[in-house]
C-alpha cells in the first residue's frame, strides 16, 4: 500500500490543468486530495479513497492550482524608473525615451554600478513576492548588464536568488537587448560581441537565448544571427517579437523554431499559422501592453491558428513594474480578450511548454509536486472565476515547490 509524505486534503476545487484527469481544459477535480512523495506528486483523487501520510495538509474551503509559472521576467536590475514614468505619462513615448538613451539604457547604467549583494537582495525580494502568489517557476533574463561579464553575472545572480528561495529558475541570456552606450556609434560591433564574446560567457549559466527585435534594439538579421549562434552553442531560442513595430521577428521565431514569442502586439495576423506550424509558443505580455498603452495582440488569430497562449508578468523596471501573475491573467482577459480558462492556462500548463517543460504548470501522477493554495476573497466562491475576475494581489496559503514548503503555513484556517 502506497504510502505518502504528505497529502493536500479535502480540497474544495482542484485545478490539475490536466484535463484527462477531471473536467473542461482546467481538469478540474471537486473534493479531492494530492499525495506526495518526496519531490513528486504520488497521488490524485477523491479525498475519501486517498492513502494514508506521514503529514496532512488540509485544504478545506481552498482552490488548489499547479505552482504557477512566470515565463518571462527581467528580474534582476537596480534603480528605478519612477521618474521616467513621470515623463511617459506626459506624453514622451516608450521607444523615445530609449533612443535618447535612458529607458533600458538607464536600468543598465544602476545595474553595472551596483554590487553583487544589491543585485542578488531586488530578486530575491522579487522572487519571495513570486513565492507568495504561488508561483514556483520563473523565468529570469540578464539584458541590463550588457558586456560579457555584466551579463554572466546577472545570469549568476538569477540562479543563486533562485537557490535561496527555492523557486525553480530559468535562465535567459539577453545580451541582445539594446546597444550599450559605449558602442552605439558602432553596432556592428556589438553584435560581433554578443556572438563572440558574451555567449561563450555565459553559457554555462544560461538555459536560454532571447533578443529584442525591434525599434531601438536590433534589426531581424542582427536578431537572426545571434539566436542561430545561440542555438548552435546548444541554447534554446526565444525571441521578444513584434512589440513596438511589426518587423518579421515572429516569423523569424517559427523559421528558428523558438520555444516562444513574446510581446506580439504588432503581430501581422497571417503570421499565426506559422507560429503553429513551428509549435512556438505565444507569450502574452498584458502588463507592457497597459503601462505602454500599446494595441492587443492579435488573440483571435492566435486561436484561430490554434497557437499556444502563455500569459507572464515581463516583470521590469520600466515597461512592465509588476510580478503579479494573478493581475496579468486578469488584464490577458480585460485588454486581450483570452477566456478565464485561456487565461489560466496561460499562466500554468502553456508557460511550462514555453520553457519546454510539459511537466510543469500540470498536476499529474509522477510530475513535480508543485502546487498553490488559495481562500477565496472574502464574500466570494472557492472558485478560479473569483480569482481571475479580481485585481486583488492574491496571495497563496500555501505554496509548495517540490513538496518543500516556498510561502505560507500548513494549518491554513479562515479567520
Ligand atoms: O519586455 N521589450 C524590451 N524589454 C523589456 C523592457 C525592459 C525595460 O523597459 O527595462 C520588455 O518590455
Ligand atoms: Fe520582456
Amino acid at each position: 500500500m502506497l504510502k505518502l509524505d504528505t497529502l493536500i486534503s479535502n480540497v474544495d476545487r482542484l485545478l490539475t490543468l490536466d484535463p484527462i484527469q477531471g473536467g473542461s481544459d482546467l481538469g478540474v477535480l471537486e473534493d479531492a486530495a494530492v499525495g506526495i512523495v518526496g519531490e513528486k506528486v504520488a497521488w490524485i483523487g477523491p479525498t475519501a479513497q486517498a492513502p494514508g501520510a506521514a503529514t496532512i495538509i488540509e485544504a478545506r474551503g481552498l482552490l488548489a492550482t499547479p505552482g504557477l509559472v512566470d515565463c518571462h521576467t527581467h528580474a534582476v536590475w537596480a534603480g528605478s524608473r519612477a521618474s521616467e514614468w513621470r515623463r511617459r505619462l506626459s506624453g514622451v513615448p516608450y521607444a523615445e525615451i530609449l533612443e535618447q538613451g535612458g529607458g533600458i539604457l538607464s536600468t543598465v547604467a544602476a545595474t553595472r554600478a551596483a554590487s553583487d549583494e544589491e543585485l542578488l537582495a531586488g530578486c530575491v525580494a522579487r522572487l519571495r513576492a513570486a513565492a507568495s502568489r504561488g508561483i514556483t517557476t520563473v523565468e529570469i533574463k540578464s539584458g541590463y548588464g550588457l558586456d560579457p561579464a555584466q551579463e554572466r553575472r546577472c545570469l549568476r545572480i538569477a540562479r543563486r536568488a533562485g537557490e535561496i528561495v527555492g523557486v525553480r529558475v530559468f535562465t535567459t541570456f539577453l545580451g541582445a537587448h539594446t546597444i550599450p552606450p559605449e558602442l552605439r556609434h558602432d553596432r556592428e560591433a556589438y553584435v560581433q560581441q554578443v556572438i563572440q564574446e558574451q555567449l561563450p560567457a555565459v553559457l554555462d549559466v544560461a538555459d536560454f537565448a532571447d533578443v529584442f527585435i525591434d525599434r531601438g534594439a536590433f534589426t531581424l538579421d542582427e536578431g537572426e544571427r545571434i539566436l542561430r549562434a545561440a542555438q548552435e552553442a546548444g541554447l534554446g531560442v526565444r525571441v521578444h517579437a513584434e512589440q513596438l513595430s511589426a518587423t518579421g521577428a515572429a516569423s523569424l521565431a517559427a523559421r528558428l523554431g523558438a520555444l516562444s514569442a513574446d510581446h506580439l502586439e504588432r503581430l501581422p495576423p497571417h503570421a499565426a499559422s506559422e507560429l503553429a506550424r513551428a509549435g512556438t509558443v505565444a507569450v502574452l505580455l498584458p502588463g507592457a501592453c497597459l503601462y505602454l498603452n500599446d494595441p492587443s495582440p492579435p488573440v483571435q488569430a492566435l486561436r484561430d491558428a490554434e497557437v499556444p497562449m502563455a500569459v507572464a508578468t515581463d516583470l521590469n523596471p520600466g515597461s512592465s513594474p509588476t510580478g503579479d501573475l494573478w493581475a496579468c491573467a486578469t488584464l490577458a482577459c480585460v485588454l486581450m480578450g483570452l477566456t478565464i480558462e485561456e487565461a489560466l492556462v496561460g499562466i500554468t500548463r502553456n508557460a511550462g511548454r514555453a520553457l519546454g517543460r510539459s511537466d510543469l504548470g500540470i498536476l499529474r501522477v509522477g510530475g513535480p509536486a508543485d502546487l498553490a493554495l488559495y481562500a477565496p476573497p472574502p464574500g466570494d466562491p472557492v472558485h478560479e472565476d473569483a480569482l481571475v475576475q479580481r485585481l486583488e494581489g492574491h496571495r497563496a496559503t500555501l505554496t509548495l515547490c517540490e513538496g518543500r514548503v516556498l510561502y505560507g503555513a500548513t494549518d491554513y484556517s479562515p479567520t
